[in-house]
């Protein structure tokens, strides 16, 4: 679905922010982009719509070179959450918000409505739909941004942060809907810094340092890696912190599961009783 093949790419002001960076996602894929600030992350699914260009490199979405596709094709296809969701929204009402899109690309007004409600429903909005989203806290603004992307139901979503300023159930919530996605064989692309959240979604997890990828792989490859995860400053999941504190008990070193985790020191407890 997405390709992208020794892709530099450099700021106007100098900075580099992608040094030869080539990746693969499948198509119904659940990538985590993770890294710490100033590693390239949001520089990188920028070039996934478009939004972006490389300075050399490729980028492929749905088998197109984005340099050779309009960005209004690639809007349709791709669902961008950015980090900042001020930059998204500019409508006088949530409602009228997550119409917007759906407005421009000629959905009926029938679809319009219900596809509106399903979204509002879906993030928790419901009754915020006639106000503005300026008078939102963070999070819900950042619902709303992703509601009004959510609503035209696109083949790629990529979410910027998308945790940040949520609570557990709202984090839970969109745990589910992913997975739901996930399902549907849509392809997520979310960049966090969440290590927690990464550890209960279980995704594929490209780790990325200076402006390439320094891992990849499964999150409790990745996220157990001390070694690689220190490059890239991130800490493990607690749940893994302890099992690799506690050499002595020989417990296994990949465990990001909270339940897994419980079944293996309920097995050990068992297994000392007898
Ligand atoms: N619009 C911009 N102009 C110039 N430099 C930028 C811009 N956006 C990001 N950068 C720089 O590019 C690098 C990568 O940034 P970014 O992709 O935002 O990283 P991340 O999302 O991993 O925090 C950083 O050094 C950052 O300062
Ligand atoms: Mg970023």
């Amino acid at each position: 679905m997405i390709e992208v093949e020794d892709v530099y790419f450099r700021y106007p002001n100098g900075v580099e922010a992608l040094k030869g960076v080539s990746l693969t996602i499948k198509n119904g894929e659940f990538v985590a982009i993770m890294g710490q600030n100033g590693a390239g992350k949001t520089t990188l699914v920028k070039h996934f719509n478009g939004l972006l260009k490389p300075t050399k490199g490729r980028v492929l979405v749905d088998e197109a070179e984005t340099t050779k596709v309009s960005v209004a094709t690639l809007a349709r296809k791709v669902g961008f959450v950015f980090q900042n969701p001020d930059h998204q929204l500019f409508c006088e009402t949530a409602e009228e918000e997550i119409a917007f899109a759906l407005k421009n690309f000629g959905f009926k007004e029938t679809i319009i409505k219900r596809r509106v409600q399903w979204a509002l429903n879906l993030l928790g909005l419901t009754q915020y739909k006639k106000i503005s989203p300026f008078m939102l806290s963070g999070g819900e603004r950042k619902r709303v941004a992703l509601a009004s992307v959510l609503a035209w139901n696109p083949k790629i979503l990529i979410l910027d942060e998308p945790t940040i300023g949520q609570d557990y159930q709202q984090k839970e919530k969109l745990r589910q809907f992913i997975l739901q996605m996930k399902t549907q064989r849509k392809t997520v692309i979310i960049v966090t810094h969440d290590v927690e959240f990464v550890a209960e979604c279980n995704p594929r997890v490209v780790l990325m340092r200076e402006g390439k990828i320094v891992a990849d792989g499964e999150a409790k490859e990745i996220l157990t890696n001390e070694e690689v995860l220190t490059q890239a400053s991130i800490v493990p999941p607690q749940i893994a912190q302890i099992f690799m504190q506690m050499p002595s008990l020989q417990l296994p070193k990949n465990i990001i599961d909270v339940y897994e985790a419980r079944e293996i020191l309920l097995k050990m407890l068992r297994s000392d009783a007898k």
